[in-house]
């Protein structure tokens, strides 16, 4: 499994993507106000904050799938989402579900043997998604999203509808693909526990306007009963209570 990258160490990695003062306003809803928020190459921020807060819009901002009322917002590279949905094509098979666009490229299925390698799937490549388990069906998403080699991979609750063990599969199967392909990754999560199992860094947003940042120097893989991680938890959860009052 990875290791902790240090912090030092990310201070240094060039910055993926930034925003600076950022509002998104739609009519006379402000859903941002003056977001600085900045994520470096190889490191893991989760988003976390109450529902209806500005996460997704957030997300989407980095993602260029909505602009700033605003601000600056400055992306470097490719970009890749993977949504809480899946978001497959029922009518492709999973090989061009993962390629899309560049299925008609000659040696096609060999690109998408490679990415669905890298989650475990190569054996659904001609599978068709209906026959799919949830937890299966997003990891087709997640080689999509790997297929483009982003910089940024941004995940808006991904796993939040599976179990809860095809869920902790399925964080180790992306801190794996984080440590060896070291993309910048930001999700947005309700659940702590994934925050502290994911992230280096976790932000909570509330109202709009970012309220706390915490830091988990703890190594990976991270152990859930231990002291430190609890303890982190514990202060996670106060500022959450703050975040939300
Ligand atoms: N296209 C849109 N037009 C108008 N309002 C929007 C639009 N998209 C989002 N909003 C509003 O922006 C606010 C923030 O929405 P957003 O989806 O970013 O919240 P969120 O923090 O992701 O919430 P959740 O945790 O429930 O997913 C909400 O009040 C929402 O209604
Ligand atoms: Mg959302």
């Amino acid at each position: 499994m990875s290791e902790l990258v240090h912090p030092v160490e990310q201070e240094a990695a060039p910055v993926v993507a930034s925003l600076s003062r950022v509002a998104k306003r739609y009519g006379d809803h402000t859903v941002l106000d003056y977001v600085d928020f900045t994520v470096r190459k190889g490191e893991v921020v989760a988003l976390v904050g109450p529902s209806g807060t500005g996460k997704t819009t957030l997300l989407r901002l980095l993602a260029g799938l909505e602009s700033a009322t605003g601000g600056r917002t400055e992306v470097s590279g490719n970009t890749s989402v993977v949504f809480q949905e899946p978001r497959l094509i029922h009518a492709l098979r999973v090989w061009k579900n993962v390629l899309l666009d560049d299925a008609d490229k000659p040696d096609a299925q060999a690109l998408a043997r490679a990415a669905l390698h890298d989650v475990g799937l190569e054996d659904k490549l001609a599978s068709w998604p209906v026959s799919l388990s949830g937890g299966q069906a997003q990891r087709v998403a997640v080689a999509r999203a790997l297929y483009r080699r982003p910089d940024l991979m941004l995940l808006d609750e991904p796993f939040s509808a599976l179990d809860a063990f095809t869920r902790r599969s399925i964080q180790s199967l992306v801190l794996k693909l984080w440590a060896r392909y070291r993309f910048g990754l930001v999700i947005v999560t309700h659940d702590l526990d994934e925050a502290l199992i994911l992230a280096d860094r976790i932000v909570i947003l509330s109202k709009g306007s970012i309220c706390h940042e915490t830091r988990v120097d703890l190594p990976r893989e991270r152990d859930v009963t231990s002291p430190e991680f609890n303890a982190l938890k514990r202060e996670l959860l106060g500022q959450f209570s703050l975040s939300v009052a």
